[in-house]
Formats: C-alpha cells, structure tokens, sequence
C-alpha cells in the first residue's frame, strides 16, 4: 500500500482504509471499519478491552499501530460469530451470563478463543493465568472464569 493507505484483512475480508500517521489498529477497526467489539479502556495496552485475534494470537489493539497489522489475519469478536449464530466462546458467555456492565467482555472473549485455538483442553490454572491481564472492573470474575470453563467443555 503507498502513504496514506493500509490495507487490512479484517475477518476475512480484505479493508482498504484512509491511514494517518500514527493511527492505532484499535482506531482503524472501530472508527473506519464500524467494528464495534473492540473497546477502548485504557489505551495503554494494560486492561485487555481491546483485544484482537492477530493470526490467531491475542493481541491489544489499542497499542499496535495499523500499519504493523498489514498482511496479517485480524479477528474481531464479530468474527467470531454473530447475535443469530454466536461462535462457541460467545455462546457460552451468555449462557453464564457473564457481564455485567460488559465493557471488558470483547476482552475476555477474545483472550479465551485464543487460548482455546492454541490449547483445546486447557487446565483451570491455565484458563486463570490467560485471563490473568484482563480488567473487569464490576468484580464479575466468577461468572467470567465459568464461562471460559464453559467455553472448554
Ligand atoms: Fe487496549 Fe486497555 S484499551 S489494553
């Protein structure tokens, strides 16, 4: 792509986007893609509300910047399925019904499927050590921690 211009693979479509100097992935995927899953928290790369797949891995959105995401795989939580048909992981996070204010949840979400495409059948120890860098301010840990066993089963 010349100056200007990134080109991303969001979800498996290919996104041709208006890029400015320094725009985060997390800017790029809200602001010009309309995806909403990602949230801002901090910003700081330090809560886990913006998490992304990134080929697969979990990566902050909100601290790698767009053009380092070119020719990658990005996957955002509305690649994981949708309000009809939600992905496994989804699913069992409403039936935990595992937010409550839910800001932190795309974060949670996103950290479990990445644990889960790279070890199916993860220990409880494992799951906790995961999720161990993900900020749910309501203190809704339990019900969090149930659904990624949940998700495992
Ligand atoms: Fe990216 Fe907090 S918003 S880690």
């Amino acid at each position: 792509a010349h100056a200007g211009v990134v080109v991303l693979q969001v979800n498996g479509q290919s996104r041709r986007l208006p890029q400015s100097p320094g725009q985060t992935l997390l800017q790029a995927l809200r602001n010009d893609c309309c995806l909403n899953g990602p949230k801002y928290g901090c910003g700081l790369g330090e809560c886990g509300a913006c998490t992304v797949l990134v080929d697969g891995v979990a990566a902050r959105s909100c601290v790698l910047p767009a053009a380092a995401a070119q020719g990658r795989r990005i996957t955002t939580l509305e690649g994981l399925g949708t309000a009809q048909a939600p992905g496994p992981t989804q699913q069992a996070f409403i039936d935990c019904e595992a937010a409550q204010c839910g800001y932190c949840l795309n974060g949670m979400i996103m950290t479990v499927e990445a644990l889960l495409r790279r070890n199916p059948d993860p220990t409880e120890a494992e799951i906790r050590r995961e999720l161990r860098h993900n900020l749910c301010r309501c203190g809704t840990h339990v019900e969090i921690l149930q659904a990624a066993r949940r998700a495992v089963a």
